[in-house]
């Protein structure tokens, strides 16, 4: 199919008016400009699990395709946890919530209550509510010296940080950042930990207790208004460069 011919295709089916709108141009740009972006979050992933200088645990939750991430990590041990909502195949060590997950690590009926991840990337259910207890149960089982990192928080606009991600007539088309930036933002006021968001692949967030990633910042921003967080993104995020992140931790 030429470019004329999608072009027809795409002129009936969003609509004359759609197409034309300042939003709808606006929308798909930005879509644009995030997926030139190159960083990946496995390659950010890949290098935190580098800088640590032992043998590595890594848990990731939400895996869907594990060609898309999970095979390509670089880990001693890897374990993966998803209830299969998107991918029938769903070839995960766990598969669960990531709630359950927590729940029965809790209570010693899977792996071990006293154990530690170095490494939890966090790419499950992309709800503020679901990805704020994915970062506290997360901070529980991280090593000291581990991190927590998140997919989805830097949403280009407010469309694509919808709530809900079946509204798909929208000028984010199918993509969805969903409300993850929100969590991480509550995370961003949080003291004790250091944090920063890779200004790639839809915002690559980090957290961590140890690593001198970026203070935390006095909340400005306390009803979350997608509005603020446009305006102030860089502050708000702390969002960096891949290489950014390799000076902070090659200076520790
Ligand atoms: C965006 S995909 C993950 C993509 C993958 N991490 C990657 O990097 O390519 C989100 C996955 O989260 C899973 N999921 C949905 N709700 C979840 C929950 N409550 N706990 C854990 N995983 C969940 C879905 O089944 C889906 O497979």
């Amino acid at each position: 199919m030429n470019i004329k011919s999608i072009k027809f295709i795409n002129y009936f089916s969003h609509g004359r008016k759609n197409i034309n709108a300042s939003s709808y141009i606006h929308g798909t740009a930005k879509t644009k400009l995030e997926l030139d972006k190159t960083t990946s979050r496995t390659q950010v992933i890949n290098y935190l699990l580098s800088n640590i200088r032992r043998k590595t645990t890594y848990l990731e939750i939400g895996v869907r395709n594990p060609e898309h991430n999970f095979n390509h990590i670089s880990s001693d041990k890897k374990y993966s946890v998803d209830p299969g909502a998107e991918y029938k195949d769903n070839p995960v060590d766990y598969k669960m919530t990531s709630d359950e997950f927590f729940r029965l690590l809790d209570t010693d009926e899977i792996l071990s209550n006293t154990m530690k991840f170095d490494l939890v990337f966090i790419d499950g259910l992309h709800l503020a509510g679901q990805v704020n207890r994915d970062i506290e149960n997360s901070l529980r089982y991280i090593a000291d010296d581990g991190f927590v990192v998140l997919h989805d928080c830097n949403p280009p606009t407010e469309w694509h940080a919808r709530e809900d991600y079946r509204y798909q007539s929208t000028p984010a088309g199918g993509f969805w950042n969903g409300t993850t930036w929100k969590a991480f933002l509550k995370w961003r006021s949080e003291s004790n930990v250091q944090s920063c968001c890779i200004d790639s692949d839809w915002g690559i967030g980090i957290i961590s207790k140890t690593h001198p990633l970026g203070d935390s910042i006095q909340a400005t921003n306390p009803f979350f208004e997608f509005s603020e967080l446009d305006k102030n993104r860089a502050r708000e995020l702390n969002l960096i460069s891949f290489e950014k992140l390799k000076l902070l931790l090659n200076g520790t």
